[in-house]
C-alpha cells in the first residue's frame, strides 16, 4: 500500500481547467469523457502543496527571480533521478517548453532556413517553425511491427540536402512512447554535430520512463555534444503544474544561452511566476516519493489498456508506450476513413481524444488517450469504446 492515493477521483471542473472546463468552447457539447491535453488528474503531494500554502500565505507577489535553492533543487534533481551533473549557469527560465522552442527558432535560425523534426509528433513544434516562418523537414519516423523506429538514412539526406539548421527533438517521444536508446540518440548527434545543426532536445517527459526503460538525456553523449545544444525540460509535466508557468530550460553553451535569453529579453519576457518558483523548488527536493509511487500507478493503466484491447478490441492496436502517459492507438484495422474514427470516438464513444491528425498528416486514424487519470476513469473510458464499438458491428 503506497503513501499516495491515485485512485481518488477529484472534480476539476470550475477551475477554468482546459482539460475539463471547455467542452463546449473547443467541442461544441460537454458530454465527452476528456483525456486529451497532456495534463493529470492527480493532486501535488501534500508535502509540496504545503510549501505553495505557505508561500500562498505570505500575500506579496512581486516579482521574482530564481535564488541559489532553486538552483541546488534543479541540480539534485537531475543528479538524483537522471545521473546528470548540470551546471548552474547553464539554467534559462522561460513560462513554457513551447516558448523555449520558439525562442531557439528565432534565436538560433534566419527565415527560410530548415528546421527537422519527426513526426507523428507534439504538434506545436511544427507550428512554431512555420508561425516563424521558417521550413519544417520532416523525418518521419518509421512505423515497424507496431512499434516507432528511426529512418537515420532519411535523416543525414535531410540533414545535408536541405541545409537543416535546427533539429527539434522529442526525447522521449510524444505520441508515439518511445525511449530513444543511447546508440540512437548518438547516430542522430553524429550527424547534427558534423553538419552543424543545433539540436534543441525536448525532454520534458523524461521523468515518465516504464519497467525496462531508461532515459538517456542528450547531455550523457558528452562534452563535444553540447556545443549546439538546447534541453527543454519541466516540472510542469511531472508534478502537473503547467498552470504554473516554470520550466528550466538547461544551454550549456554561452554563446547558445546568451543568442537565446537575447531573444527571450527582445520577446519581453524576464522574471519568472513566484509560486511556480516555490513549487519547482519543493517538488525537486520533495517529490521523489510521489513520482516513485505514480510511475507503477500509470504502468498499471497502460497494463489495463492492453488487457482490455486483447480480451475485447483485438483490432485497435496499443503502440506500447516505453515512457510518457500518452497512449497512441491504432484504429487502421478498424477503419480506413479518419472521418468514421472520427464518429466513432466522439458521436458514439463520447471520448475527447486528440485525434492522430494533428500530430502530422498520415497518422488520421490514430489516436492519443492520456491514461493520468485515476483507473476507474481509464476503465470508464475503454467501456464507453467498447460500447460504440459493439453498436458500430
Ligand atoms: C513534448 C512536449 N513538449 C512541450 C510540451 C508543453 O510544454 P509547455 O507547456 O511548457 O510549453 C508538451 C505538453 O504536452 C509536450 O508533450
Amino acid at each position: 500500500m503506497g503513501q499516495y492515493n491515485f485512485d481518488e477521483i477529484i472534480d476539476r471542473r470550475g477551475t477554468s481547467c482546459l482539460k475539463h472546463d471547455f467542452g463546449m468552447e473547443r467541442k461544441g457539447r460537454d458530454d465527452l469523457l476528456p483525456m486529451w491535453v497532456a495534463d493529470m488528474d492527480f493532486r501535488l503531494p501534500e508535502e509540496v502543496i504545503w510549501d505553495i500554502q505557505e508561500r500562498v500565505s505570505h500575500g506579496i507577489f512581486g516579482y521574482t527571480d530564481p535564488k541559489q535553492d532553486y538552483r541546488d533543487a534543479l541540480r539534485g534533481w537531475f543528479k538524483r533521478r537522471h545521473g546528470v551533473e548540470i551546471m548552474d549557469e547553464w539554467n534559462i527560465i522561460t513560462p513554457g517548453v513551447v516558448y523555449a522552442i520558439a525562442t531557439a527558432v528565432r534565436a538560433l535560425t534566419s527565415e527560410g532556413d530548415s528546421v527537422l523534426i519527426q513526426q507523428p509528433v507534439y504538434y506545436p513544434f511544427r507550428e512554431e517553425i512555420e508561425l516563424n516562418n521558417r521550413k519544417v523537414v520532416n523525418n518521419r519516423l518509421l512505423y515497424k511491427n507496431g512499434r516507432y523506429e528511426i529512418d537515420f538514412d532519411d535523416f543525414e539526406r535531410k540533414v545535408r540536402e536541405e541545409h537543416v539548421k535546427l533539429f527539434i527533438l522529442c526525447s522521449p517521444h510524444n505520441p508515439v512512447g518511445r525511449v530513444w536508446s543511447r546508440d540512437e540518440l548518438k547516430r542522430m548527434a553524429d550527424i547534427c554535430r558534423e553538419n552543424d545543426v543545433y539540436v534543441f532536445a525536448d525532454e520534458i517527459h523524461a521523468d515518465f520512463v516504464y519497467e525496462g526503460f531508461r532515459h538517456t538525456s542528450y547531455l550523457e553523449l558528452g562534452d563535444e555534444y553540447r556545443e549546439r545544444l538546447i534541453i527543454g525540460t519541466s516540472p510542469s509535466k511531472t508534478f502537473n503544474i503547467a498552470g504554473l508557468q516554470i520550466v528550466n530550460i538547461l544551454i550549456p553553451n554561452k554563446r547558445v544561452r546568451d543568442a537565446c535569453r537575447k531573444e527571450n529579453r527582445a520577446a519581453g519576457y524576464s522574471q519568472c511566476s513566484a509560486i511556480g518558483l516555490t513549487a519547482t523548488i519543493s517538488a525537486y527536493t520533495k517529490g521523489d516519493r510521489w513520482l516513485d509511487e505514480l510511475i507503477p500507478y500509470l504502468e498499471g493503466n497502460v497494463n489495463f489498456v492492453r488487457a482490455f484491447l486483447r480480451e475485447n478490441l483485438p483490432k485497435v492496436h496499443l503502440v506500447e508506450p516505453e515512457g510518457t502517459y500518452l497512449v497512441w492507438l491504432d484504429f487502421s484495422e478498424v477503419t480506413q476513413d479518419p472521418a468514421v474514427l472520427k464518429r466513432l470516438i466522439v458521436d458514439k464513444a463520447r471520448l475527447w481524444l486528440d485525434s492522430g491528425r494533428i500530430f502530422g498528416g498520415e497518422t488520421a486514424l490514430f489516436e492519443r488517450i492520456n491514461i493520468a487519470c485515476p483507473r476507474a476513469v481509464v476503465e470508464q473510458a475503454f467501456e464507453q469504446l467498447y460500447e460504440a464499438m459493439s453498436k458500430q458491428g
